[in-house]
């Protein structure tokens, strides 16, 4: 099986194989049924079967086939929105229950590992934060203030990161950070859902997602569950039409691996402070004499669908990183995926608004999603089983944060200013324009056509209006799939969907 449907491939896809169970097509029932297997639906599905709740998952790709493949694997309390962000947001005691919660998932992965025996590479590392060259350190200064007041307070200002070929200047040290392997991390999770009588069914695609007295989720193979509850753990919610999507905007972000000599770059995490961030870590791939390791480097975001230049990206990170790290012997890995960006800095875990009372989702994580991905786990498994948490009220999906406003305006506006494509007159004139291998949106008559020619120079066309709410899609030249402007679903090449929130392929051109 094709290991993603997008173009590019990360360390992750690259070092470990995809767990593939069987594709339901039968009709069962379950206490809980969990739609997504990546770190979210697979953190919560283990957390629930270790309480002793039935729970079937379903995952339309193979187990971490979606972002939790692409990410990075830092595992933070060190959170990418700033603690002075979150304090004016959230106020005090929702900065403080933020710094608990992320703590906690750290440690909750620890324990998960050691319980379970899982060999994922986890690993305890300092992470530094700070400021581009020539920039004032006083977002370093409220930081470290910020965390203090926060509850983590053996974070500490240092003289600079330790990086032997370049100065960083000043620094704040975050101690005990993690990272991990979260592929490895997942096929562990699965083996022990297994065990504890869990069932996990494969490129078994949820069409229908409902709630009520049994929740019933259909799939597309006729396989239909049943259950007290279920939860949409598919990275941004596909059974939510609006609510949540205004609340939220999708970002494409890149990542080079380069090749250093073993030992070069001091084992830790590493983020810069503009917007888009860098984030850095190393990763020692192969074993022995072949070992050698991997500086992984991120940034150069832009909201998805909306720049088409993933190569330009992929340049600018290797300048940036080059600069740093002269010693880089070559560049082995290129990728990207995508990040949900809540207008609060926070992700939305809990029940789902407007829907029944047993629907539940866990989405908006922003760079911060393997932590928030276990909060998940933690919080839904005490949702579903009545008990109290602390946290249900930072993360709850209905929340309004007043003080996010003018960024929810911005994020709305810029999705508004989208559905101006549906009168421009498209990408390319005619069919022939369009090579092997690409695509490109035609404009015909009122009807706008995502057109892709394949390798071998066959034509396949569908609809270009997203199924979701209407925006058209744009080609993206680097993973070969049609990327939505407006909330960032994305489809491949031959239209079928590969994320949400449509949850419906593009449309086959007479049946629009
Ligand atoms: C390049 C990059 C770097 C990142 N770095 C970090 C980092 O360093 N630290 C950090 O904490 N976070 C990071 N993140 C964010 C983090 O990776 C994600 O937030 C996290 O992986 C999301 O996990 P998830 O389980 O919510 O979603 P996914 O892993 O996307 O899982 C959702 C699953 O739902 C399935 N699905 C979707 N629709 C359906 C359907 N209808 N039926 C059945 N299944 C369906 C998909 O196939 C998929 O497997 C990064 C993200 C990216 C892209
Ligand atoms: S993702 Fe909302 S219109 Fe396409």
């Amino acid at each position: 099986m094709k290991k993603s449907s997008e173009q590019s491939q990360s360390v992750w896809m690259d070092t470990t194989e995809l767990p593939l169970e069987s594709t339901l097509a039968a009709k069962v029932s379950a206490d809980v049924c969990i739609v997504g297997a990546g770190i979210a639906g697979m953190s919560t599905a283990y957390m629930l079967a270790r309480e002793g709740k039935s729970v079937v998952v379903l995952d339309d790709g193979p187990i971490g086939g979606g972002m939790t493949a692409r990410t990075t694997a830092h595992l933070v309390n060190a959170l990418d929105d700033r603690y002075f962000e979150l304090e004016r947001l959230h106020g005090k005691e929702g900065a403080r229950l933020a710094a608990e919660s992320h703590s906690a998932a750290i440690n909750t992965v620890e324990a998960i590992v050691k319980r379970e025996a899982i060999k994922c590479e986890f690993e305890r590392l300092d992470g530094f934060l700070f400021v581009p060259p020539r920039k004032s350190s006083k977002v370093l200064d409220d930081e470290l203030a910020a965390v203090h007041r926060a509850g983590l307070t053996d974070i500490e200002k240092v003289e600079r990161a330790p990086w032997d070929s370049y100065d960083t200047g000043p620094a704040l040290r975050f101690p005990r950070q993690a990272q991990f392997h979260p592929l490895k991390y997942l096929a562990g999770l699965a083996e022990a859902i297994k065990v504890k009588g869990g069932r996990i069914y494969t490129q078994t695609h949820a069409t229908s997602i409902q709630g009520g007295k049994k929740a019933r989720i259909e799939t597309r193979g006729g396989g239909v569950v049943t259950a007290d509850s279920v939860v949409v753990a598919t990275n941004t919610p596909v059974n939510d039409l609006i609510v949540i999507h205004t609340k939220q905007a999708s970002y494409q972000t890149y990542v080079i691996g380069a090749r250093v000599p073993k030992g070069s770059v001091t084992r830790a995490l590493y983020w810069d402070t503009p917007d888009p961030y860098h984030y850095l870590r190393i990763e020692t791939v192969g074993k022995g004499a072949a070992a050698y390791d991997l500086l992984i480097v991120g940034g150069e975001d832009h909201k998805t669908g909306q720049q088409d230049d993933g190569n330009k990206r992929f340049a600018a990170l290797e300048r940036w990183t080059r600069r740093r790290f002269p010693m880089i012997e070559g560049i082995a890995y290129r990728w990207s995926g995508e990040v949900m960006e809540p207008v609060d800095g926070l992700a939305f875990i809990g029940r789902n608004p407007t829907d029944a009372k047993n629907v539940y989702i866990a989405t908006g994580d922003s760079g911060n999603g393997m932590t928030h991905g276990t909060i998940a786990g933690i919080l839904l498994t005490d949702l579903i089983l009545k008990r109290k948490n602390a946290w249900e009220s930072i993360y709850e999906p209905s929340r309004i944060t007043l003080r996010a406003l003018p960024k929810f305006v911005r994020e709305n506006l810029n999705v508004a200013m989208q559905y101006t494509d549906l009168v421009f007159a498209g990408d390319a004139k005619s069919a022939e324009e369009i090579k092997p291998g690409a695509g490109a949106v035609l404009a015909r008559g009122l009807r706008k056509v995502a057109l892709y020619r394949d390798p071998k120079g066959e034509i396949h066309e569908r609809s270009a209006v997203c199924p979701h709410l209407g925006g058209i899609v744009n080609w993206n030249t680097l993973e070969n799939t049609w990327d939505c402007p407006c909330h960032g679903s994305r489809f491949d090449a031959t239209g079928r969907v590969i994320q949400g929130p449509s949850n419906n392929d593009l449309a086959e051109i007479d049946k629009e």
